[in-house]
């Protein structure tokens, strides 16, 4: 449940979904801080996501997600975006949400699977470079019942970022 009073916002969805760069906007708009789940990950361990999942493989990589939701703490006042799979995990979201204590916010960016897969399909993303378009699209369309279900809110990302952010400022209740 969303108190009134939104100290953090998380923005989950799919690959290509517009994460990182509604993230940004939101955080300099809010004027919040800003984190990325995937960043953090690449500047603990020192090496890049293909590497993490080529190395150790996706399982070790799902956990340093979780522990890295645990890392969270209590901050406030940030936008955190997070990697496509990072809700997929029960626990993750669990540590989200006992970190956030109501005051967190987590907002799903809905676009089609054609928008986000034009926007990842040169990328140097494992999933992208492991599958084929058909498959990408099932993991897709397996993951969008878990997205509805962990956000608050739901906001297009098909058109312009900016559009985006003050969609996403009128749904949530920041004060
Ligand atoms: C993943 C999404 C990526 C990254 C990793 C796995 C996924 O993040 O965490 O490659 O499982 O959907 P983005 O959604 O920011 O591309």
């Amino acid at each position: 449940m969303v108190k009134k009073g939104v100290q953090r916002i998380l923005l989950c969805g799919f690959m290509g979904c517009g994460k990182t760069s509604v993230g940004q906007a939101l955080a300099f708009r809010l004027k919040w801080d800003f984190l990325d789940t995937d960043a953090m990950i690449e500047k603990r361990q020192g090496i890049s996501i293909p590497e993490i999942f080529a190395q150790q493989g996706e399982e070790a990589f799902r956990k340093m997600e979780e522990e890295t939701a645990c890392s969270l703490g209590k901050r406030k006042n940030t936008v955190i975006s997070t990697g496509g799979g990072f809700l997929m995990r029960e626990q993750t979201l669990q540590a989200l949400r006992e970190n956030g204590g109501g005051f967190e916010s987590v907002v799903l960016l809905d676009c089609s699977f054609e928008t986000c897969y034009q926007r990842i399909k040169n990328s140097d993303r494992p999933l992208v470079r492991n599958n084929t378009k058909e498959q990408l699209e099932q993991i897709f369309l397996q993951r969008q019942q878990r997205y509805r279900e962990a956000a608050d809110v739901v906001v297009s990302n098909e058109g312009i970022v900016s559009q985006t952010v003050e969609a996403i400022l009128k749904e949530v209740p920041i004060l």
